[in-house]
């Protein structure tokens, strides 16, 4: 009886993994704040790309991780950078099976760990670098990505990549933009995850949690930009976010379930507190609920084995 009423329901098509992908790995290395959350090496991730694609996921959303760092993150436009070099191995492994979505963002480059490049002064250049993140969508789109993702809050980053795109051919790669994103302290695992090397914060670029009218505004500058899924994050303590943004659009709406929101139950069922597998599917559940069509989350694999009464 419980099944026939249920409203909500989590499927894997709604599904998208984030995988990290480090340059220069001979083994996978695990991210101690995330545990059963690795860094790929090429062919880890390869094998880690196809699990997805056969469990049904809708998607894998790569981050890469270079060896060098540097001021203007140029490893994120080097034909050979790491996340060239993956999306290239992973659309040709699963690209017909799953949808391929790429993080444009310079965070993972740059050594100041800002996810743009800086003025003299210290401040991030927004219009600078909106140039790059057009300049790495063409790249990701030319090495067979579906789906370029944005996260980096720059004013205008939608529109100057759904421009870049369409000027260079590739007028059916969607933009999954970084909508409504909020500077977070759930955040905090994916720094290791992605080697950060960020001194203070991102005040000046993504939003106060306090706010939600800002949301609102965010959402409509992307929608007319051109964004073609629009997503909140976090997700978790964002809830009534996900549910106003919901309200206010007719675009498919997506949650990035964060690195903070799985590790803090991953650590208390550690400790044998909470139940992993129920808490994990009712956060997600919840997600739903509030109104998101498809979330990003670390649990995905793990979501898809479930037995149907938790899913
Ligand atoms: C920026 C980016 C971040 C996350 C996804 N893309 C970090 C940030 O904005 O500080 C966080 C994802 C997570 O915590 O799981 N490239």
């Amino acid at each position: 009886m419980r099944g026939l009423v249920r409203e909500t329901s989590v499927e894997p098509r709604q599904l998208v993994l984030p995988l990290f992908v480090a340059e220069g790995l001979t083994e996978p290395r695990p991210i101690g704040s995330m545990p059963g959350v690795v860094q790929h090496t090429l062919d880890t991730l390869r094998a880690a790309a196809t699990e997805a694609a056969e469990a049904g996921l809708g998607g894998v959303m790569l981050f890469g991780i270079p060896e060098h760092k540097d001021a203007t993150g140029s490893g994120a436009l080097a034909d050979d950078g790491i996340l060239n070099v993956a999306v290239r191995a992973v659309s040709a492994e699963v690209g017909d099976d799953c949808l391929v979505m790429t993080d444009v963002c310079l965070d993972e480059f740059t050594d100041h760990g800002h996810c743009g490049v800086l003025t003299p002064d210290g401040t991030v250049d927004n219009d600078a670098t909106l140039q790059l993140y057009a300049e790495m969508a063409v790249q990701h789109a030319e090495a067979g990505a579906h789906v370029v993702a944005p996260s980096g809050m720059m004013d205008g980053q939608v529109g100057a990549i759904r421009s870049a795109l369409d000027a260079s051919g590739h007028t059916d790669i969607a933009i999954l933009a970084y909508a409504v994103k909020y500077a977070s302290a759930f955040y905090g695992p994916f720094r290791e995850a992605v080697s950060s090397s960020l001194q203070g914060d991102r005040k000046t670029y993504q939003q106060d949690p306090a706010n939600v009218r800002e949301a609102l505004r965010e959402l409509a500058l992307d929608e007319a930009e051109g964004a073609d899924i629009v997503m909140v994050k976090p997700a978790l303590a964002y809830l009534d976010v996900i549910r106003a943004v919901r309200e206010a659009t007719r675009l498919p709406v997506a949650a990035y379930n964060v690195s903070g929101e799985y590790s803090m139950v991953e650590a208390a069922a550690a400790q044998g507190w909470i139940d992993r597998d129920t808490a994990a599917a009712e956060v997600l559940t919840s997600i739903r609920r509030a109104g998101a069509d498809l979330i990003l989350t670390y649990w995905a694999l793990q979501q898809t084995r479930r037995t149907p009464e938790l899913r």
